[in-house]
């Protein structure tokens, strides 16, 4: 706590809310919900074989999320817990599927995570946007009818926190060209698009083709599996366009690599890509934003120079526009200056 790490000003893009629950908030919710967990501490149930095995417990946390009080509630923490550890702005994923299944309604889910980070922003300064996300379990259809509803939100201007649409959870044996349809419709309503890909044990880079070529995403979630296809990692650097990637949550969630020291993070910095640092689910993994930067550091042996080049890349890779984006720039290149240690 409270080292060169937290210190360390950040942008967070890749981030599932629904993964940031304390866990004394799950337990509360899923006993207000009438869904007590099978464990007097949640953490005991977070303890994964691989990503499916991890969204079985993911898609448990989430059932506990019942009115738009319990999301305002969960988006309000999570930002006010990671604000101590540097973040300044986060693009939030959520993903509802499951709520809208049993009829909960998108509107007030979409005000409820609104009001929550409102209330963080005006109590920590850090601020965030939100990305609706698919969740593939739930196949294609449900994806574009989830679309349907936020477009016409949006029309209705009520849902202006909500910047862009991805797509996450199961991706073995999914067919990520079925959700096209749904994609086309976000980016025909002005939602900038991302997409979670080569991110499982048994995906490869063909994955993330289909999200660029016919998805046609600015951005990879995990995007790991691309360092099997030196082509595309020269395309992807030398159009720049990010990878959000989460090397904590490579090992522990996805197990797709036996340690962090394993992890091609730093081989895919050195590859020119636009490579950012993020926690992905980090109330279900005991991390925080301070702790994935200085274990990533310390793992993959990156200096001051490099950390500091991650943290701008995420400014890059973020969707602020304009002068809100260049300020975000260079308040971080003025806090980064303070914090390069003489000898760095
Ligand atoms: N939902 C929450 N975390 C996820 C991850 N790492 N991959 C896919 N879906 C997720
Ligand atoms: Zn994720």
């Amino acid at each position: 706590m409270g080292d060169l790490y937290d210190a360390i000003p950040k942008v967070e893009l890749h981030c599932h809310v629904e993964g940031t629950v304390r866990a004394g908030t799950v337990l509360e919710l899923a006993r207000k919900a009438g869904r007590p967990l099978p464990v007097e501490d949640p953490a005991e149930l977070y303890r994964y074989t691989s990503l499916d095995t991890f969204l079985a417990i993911f898609w448990l946390v989430q059932e506990t999320l019942v009115e738009p009080a319990d999301w305002e509630r969960i988006a309000y923490e999570s930002l006010v817990d990671a604000a101590p550890h540097g973040l300044r702005y986060r693009e939030t994923f959520f993903t509802p599927a499951r709520h809208l299944a049993a009829g909960h309604d998108l509107g007030g889910i979409v005000d409820g995570l609104s009001a929550g980070i409102a209330a963080a922003e005006a109590d920590t300064g850090v601020r965030a946007s939100l990305i609706a996300d698919m969740d593939r379990a739930y196949g294609p259809a449900a994806g574009l009818e989830f679309i349907e509803l936020l477009v016409a939100l949006r029309r209705a201007g009520r849902a202006e926190r909500v910047i862009g649409v991805g797509m996450d959870s199961t991706e073995l044996g999914v067919d990520l060209s079925a959700f096209k349809p749904a994609f086309e419709l976000a980016r025909g309503a002005g939602f900038r698009l991302t997409g979670h890909a080569g991110e499982a044990v048994g995906t490869g880079p063909r994955n993330v083709r289909v999200a660029l070529d016919l998805l046609r995403v600015e951005r990879i979630d995990h995007g790991v599996a691309i360092m099997e296809d030196p082509e595309l990692v020269n395309r992807v650097a030398g159009e720049r366009i990010p990878l959000t990637v989460c090397p904590n949550s490579n090992v522990v969630i996805a197990n797709r690599f036996p340690s962090l020291e394993a992890h091609p993070f730093r081989a895919m910095r050195e590859a020119g890509l636009v490579a950012t640092i993020n926690t992905d689910d980090p109330g279900m993994t005991d991390l925080d934003l301070g702790v994935e930067y200085r274990t990533v550091a310390a793992a993959q042996r990156l200096s001051f120079d490099e950390v500091a080049a991650v943290a701008l890349d995420g400014v890059e890779a973020s969707w602020l526009e304009g002068d809100d984006k260049r300020r975000l720039r260079g308040e971080f290149e003025a806090r980064l200056d303070d914090l390069r240690p003489a000898s760095a």
